[in-house]
């Protein structure tokens, strides 16, 4: 695992914005495996912008044959709602750049994994990483050969993300969600995980110390893939 710390999330989002771009111009069908949360917002904007203004790349970048997977989704959401992660994807990328809706795929039940594979495998997975250390929504105890599967948010997901996206109110987070699996992210050919929240600080502190998969801090099973880069900013403290 390689650590890379910026000054901003800016700079940070920047980066990885570009490596993206020069991933899709270098290869059109890219598959992208993507997040929510609050974590990629700026990149998604960043990556819109570039589409927009051709900020990043000289030539505009052409979304029309990306492939995007989607690490979860909540169980039971209409996906026009609000709260769902269908409707985030639509209005932080793909509503305003000129993907494919067909080629944007999230999790509906186990059968996600062969159609990953179908589709020739994910290049480039983009996580966020929970103060708990989950990735995806497999939370603490999650196997390291986990694949698709309906999961159950422990109550610390369930209080972090009624703060930042419930106004608070605990009894509107859906408690289930369908999720990939530790083994199905592993399967990436290249993982980037991003924090830029001093809450973070103690998940990235412990995944820099992991040397293996601990099924009670998920994001060490990083640890067992060959290519994964975690990027930072200054607002965790935590040194490169
Ligand atoms: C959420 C999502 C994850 C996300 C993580 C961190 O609940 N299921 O995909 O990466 O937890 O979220 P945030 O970026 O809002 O801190």
């Amino acid at each position: 695992m390689k650590f890379i710390k910026f000054k901003t999330e800016a700079e940070a989002v920047k980066h990885v914005a570009e490596i993206i771009v020069k991933k899709i111009h270098a290869k059109p069908s890219l598959a992208l495996g993507l997040a929510t949360g609050s974590t990629p917002i700026k990149l998604y904007q960043t990556l819109v912008d570039d589409y927009k203004h051709h900020t990043i790349s000289k030539q505009a970048t052409d979304w029309s044959h990306v492939k995007t997977f989607n690490l979860d989704e909540y169980v039971g959401v209409d996906y026009n709602s609000e709260i769902s992660y269908h409707k985030f994807m639509a209005d932080n990328l793909f509503d305003k750049v000129n993907i494919n809706k067909h080629n944007t795929f999230f999790p509906e039940d186990h059968s996600f994994d062969s159609l990953i594979s179908k589709q020739g495998g994910v290049d480039l997975q983009i996580l966020g990483i929970g103060t708990n250390g989950h990735i995806g929504f497999n939370e603490p105890g999650s196997k390291a050969d986990s694949l698709t599967r309906v999961v159950e948010l422990v109550p610390n997901t369930i209080a972090v993300n009624a703060k930042k996206f419930f106004n608070g109110d605990i009894n509107a987070v859906p408690k289930t969600a369908i999720s990939m699996g530790l083994a199905s992210i592993l399967k990436s050919k290249e993982i980037i995980l991003l924090a830029f929240e001093d809450a973070k600080t103690d998940a990235i502190s412990k995944l820099k110390k992991a040397k293996s998969f601990d099924p009670s801090f998920p994001a060490s099973i990083l640890t067992q893939h060959p290519n994964v880069t975690i990027i930072f900013d200054s607002s965790v403290k935590v040194d490169a």
